[in-house]
């Protein structure tokens, strides 16, 4: 495709937005490479996170996979020409809630990769914000920060030739005035909405995000500003939407990496920690996650609790059943296993599987209109059977100190494959 096909310098200010995404009020997954997978965000989606960010994929490595639909756990895949194994996938249940991060340095590239998965997911999210030198050295992330003609560029390109909605998420610049105007600038572009993680780009997870700077952000925009860092509870959320309020909705990371219940109301009565880590296992074994990648998310989810028994039991497994001894689900495991395709949860299965394009599969829409949270019919009863239906009856809430560890890795779609 030649450049000037797709690029277009207009600006476009008509702000209409996909019928079915409405960034106001709001509780949003941030994007997590490695833990973002489709258990997580599903888990999300259970407690009641309203939309779920899939992890950053780099522009390329999205455009050169293959649409597959996998029968064995129904859901469509984009699996690596190279290798087969899988780079991004998505399922009924997140139809109309999921957002699909690219991590780009170039307008053409970013919509190619975009093109390849909108029609499985709701928007579409430029990573403005990753600082590892991965992403700044290509020029993607927080590079773009300091390149605003690019990100415009992509941006502009994006939001003129996609059916769906684009936003970025950025962090702040050195200085208020100079946020405000790369804000605006992307604005300016068409977007729907502005992720802002109020921290500076050299600024590391130990440094506290500074929501005063939503004020003046939101007093600029007309466009939804959705705030980002240190959410670590649902209190804290509660009291930031109702008493400061300087924001349309809130996104948050390590606060539901730890406990994805983050997202229950309040008033909810809230899972037990064994509980909710159960649930993510099964979900995600059910999904045929690889084991590498169940294990890093579940070793990121305990890594608060303190609990020295789990994390030293965590360490030492080599396989999903140790996973499930050592949250005793043992039976269930046994249960389920005859059930599993043949070298399920590893690379090996991927690396197997015969890769079949399919680009005419789709789910079938979901009831109600908004899209997302609907299980197709059968798939409630399957979903009960591997135990991973809505959340249990709750006994104790659990409340994740702020300001804890976590820190920001980008660039991924490998986390299936658990590099
Ligand atoms: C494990 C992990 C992976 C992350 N991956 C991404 C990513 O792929 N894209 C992105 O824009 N931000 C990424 N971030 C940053 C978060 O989306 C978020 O901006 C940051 O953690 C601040 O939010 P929090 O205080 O709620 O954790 C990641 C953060 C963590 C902890």
């Amino acid at each position: 495709m030649e450049n000037d096909e797709v690029i277009s310098r207009e600006t476009n200010r008509d702000h209409a937005t996909y019928p079915d995404v409405d960034y106001r009020g709001k509780l949003i997954l941030a994007p997590m490479v490695h833990a973002g997978n489709l258990a997580m965000r599903l888990e999300c989606l259970s407690y009641g996170a309203d939309l779920v960010y899939g992890e950053e994929i780099i522009d390329r490595r999205i455009s050169s996979t293959v649409r597959t639909y996998n029968d064995a756990y129904n859901t469509v895949e984009y699996r690596s020409r190279k290798d087969g194994t899988f780079v991004f996938s998505t399922n009924r249940e997140e139809r109309g809630k999921v957002v699909f991060q690219l991590g780009t340095a170039d307008a053409t590239q970013a919509l190619l990769g975009a093109q390849k998965v909108v029609q499985d997911v709701c928007a579409v999210d430029v990573n403005m914000g990753c600082p590892k030198s991965f992403s700044v050295k290509g020029g993607m992330g927080a590079a773009l920060l300091s390149t605003p003609l690019v990100a415009t560029d992509i941006l502009k390109t994006l939001r003129r030739n996609l059916p769906c909605p684009v936003t970025c998420k950025i962090r702040l610049l050195d200085t208020m005035q100079k946020t405000i105007d790369f804000a605006l600038s992307c604005e300016d572009c068409g977007i729907a909405a502005i992720a802002v993680h109020a921290r500076e780009k050299h600024e590391r997870p130990a440094h506290a995000a500074r929501w005063d700077s939503f004020r003046p952000l939101k007093e600029s925009l007309s466009i939804p500003l959705i705030a980002n860092g240190d959410f670590m509870t649902r209190r804290s959320a509660d009291k930031f939407r109702k008493e400061v309020g300087w924001a349309d909705s809130l996104m948050i990371a390590r606060g539901a990496l730890w406990n994805p219940a983050i997202f229950l109301p309040e008033e909810a009565d809230a899972p037990t920690r064994l509980e909710v880590i159960q649930k993510y296992i099964r979900r995600a074994i059910t999904l045929g996650h690889v084991f590498q990648n169940i294990k890093y998310t579940v070793l990121q989810m305990i890594s608060q609790d303190g609990n020295l028994q789990w994390n030293e039991a965590m360490q030492a497994t080599r396989s999903p059943r140790d996973i499930c001894d050592v949250f005793d689900l043992a039976e269930w495991y046994s249960a389920i296993s005859p059930s599993l395709p043949q070298a399920a949860c590893t690379l090996q299965y991927y690396r197997a599987r015969e890769i079949v394009e399919d680009n005419a599969f789709t789910f079938a829409a979901p009831a109600g209109g908004g899209g997302g949270g609907c299980v197709a019919e059968g798939e409630e009863q399957q979903q009960k059977e591997n135990g991973v239906e809505g959340h249990p009856v709750k006994r104790r809430r659990l409340d994740v100190d702020a300001g804890v560890d976590g820190d920001e890795v980008c660039a991924g779609g490998a986390s299936e494959n658990g590099t």
